[in-house]
């Protein structure tokens, strides 16, 4: 095994200027920076010697699934990659080492389906497409073990708000990382709803501020921020999740209020109202007590004195 691992080394700085600059690509990244390292994988898998399938989201260069296979011939693993060359490599390793037991899928962890495994691995950044994986995981009805490296700081407690996942152990790790240890967690407890539910998914919020008045902000893109905070995307505000009034679909809106989040999504707005002239990004949309519009300069337009809006 020690000479498949040492076999297992790529030319990674030529490979990676082939990589796109795409947001989740890691594009400029140290190799010990953006892989865990050979041994941590073996050490890593040498714990679940009993299970039978294996995924990794994010699989890069394929190493883990590559181990994985090797070590476990009777057992079956997967690599999910939206990198090209990083999947294109992975296959090459695979049918040069001719592991059979191994299968890479080039696809985006946004949209693609998650298949069922007894361990999964998770070494990624926080953000909606996380959020999307761990959803997706909470439906599974089989348990299951997730093994998990800590990628920014804020991977670990951003875990503890899953609450069907229950911290198991921790395996040292080689590679240089926030925190220096893996951790398990082992689901099958109770998944309470949370506002991350929502953040891959075209939502929105109705949000109150100090003074009781309402606004709308788009559930898809938010983020989290630290202890019970959001941050929108749309508009790109941080919230507490105690604003949050209710959770409504867009077919449930009327159609000025559809129209002003489809023209907040796409760019800058010029609007005419009472004979004066706006310019800017809209932030804002508020539905009670009034309809009103907040630009990105701060201003204020009532709707109902509106006389036109434009994108620019
Ligand atoms: C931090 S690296 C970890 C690589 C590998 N799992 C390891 O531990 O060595 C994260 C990997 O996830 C991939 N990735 C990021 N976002 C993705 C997405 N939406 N769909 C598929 N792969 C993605 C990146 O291209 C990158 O290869």
């Amino acid at each position: 095994m020690k000479d498949f691992l040492e076999e297992l080394k790529i030319n990674f700085d030529h490979l990676e200027k082939s990589v796109s600059s795409r947001p989740g690509s890691y594009f400029g990244l140290e190799q010990e920076a953006l892989l865990t390292d050979v041994s941590d994988y073996f050490n890593i898998f040498s714990h679940f010697n009993h299970i039978t399938s294996y995924v990794e989201f994010g699989s890069a260069y394929g190493h883990g699934p590559l181990i994985f296979s090797r070590l476990y011939p009777s057992a079956q693993s997967i690599g999910i990659e939206f990198e090209e060359v990083r999947f294109k490599t992975a296959t090459t390793l695979k049918n040069n080492f001719k592991i059979p037991n191994c299968e890479f899928i080039l696809d985006d962890l946004a949209i693609t389906k998650i298949p069922a495994a007894d361990l999964y691995f998770l070494y990624f950044p926080t953000g909606p497409i996380l959020d999307r994986i761990l959803f997706e995981l909470s439906q599974m009805i089989h348990k299951f073990n997730l093994v998990v490296v800590e990628s920014h700081s804020d991977l670990i407690p951003r875990l503890e708000k899953e609450t069907w996942l229950t911290e198991a152990f921790e395996i040292p790790l080689v590679s240089p990382r926030h925190y220096s240890k893996a951790k398990v967690y082992a689901s099958g407890g109770l998944k309470l709803s949370s506002y991350f539910d929502f953040s891959f998914k075209e939502k929105y919020f109705m949000i109150r501020d100090s003074d009781h008045s309402i606004w709308i902000g788009d559930s898809l893109g938010l983020e989290w921020h630290s202890k019970d905070s959001l941050t929108l995307l749309n508009p790109p505000y941080t919230i507490h999740e105690n604003q949050i009034q209710a959770l409504v679909e867009f077919s449930s809106l009327n159609s000025s209020i559809q129209h002003l989040i489809k023209l907040r999504t796409v760019g800058e707005v010029k609007i005419e109202s009472q004979q004066k002239h706006f310019q800017g990004f809209i932030r804002k949309i508020y539905i009670d007590p009034h309809l009103i519009i907040e630009l990105s300069s701060g201003q204020r337009i009532k709707y109902e004195d509106l006389s036109k809006i434009d994108l620019i």
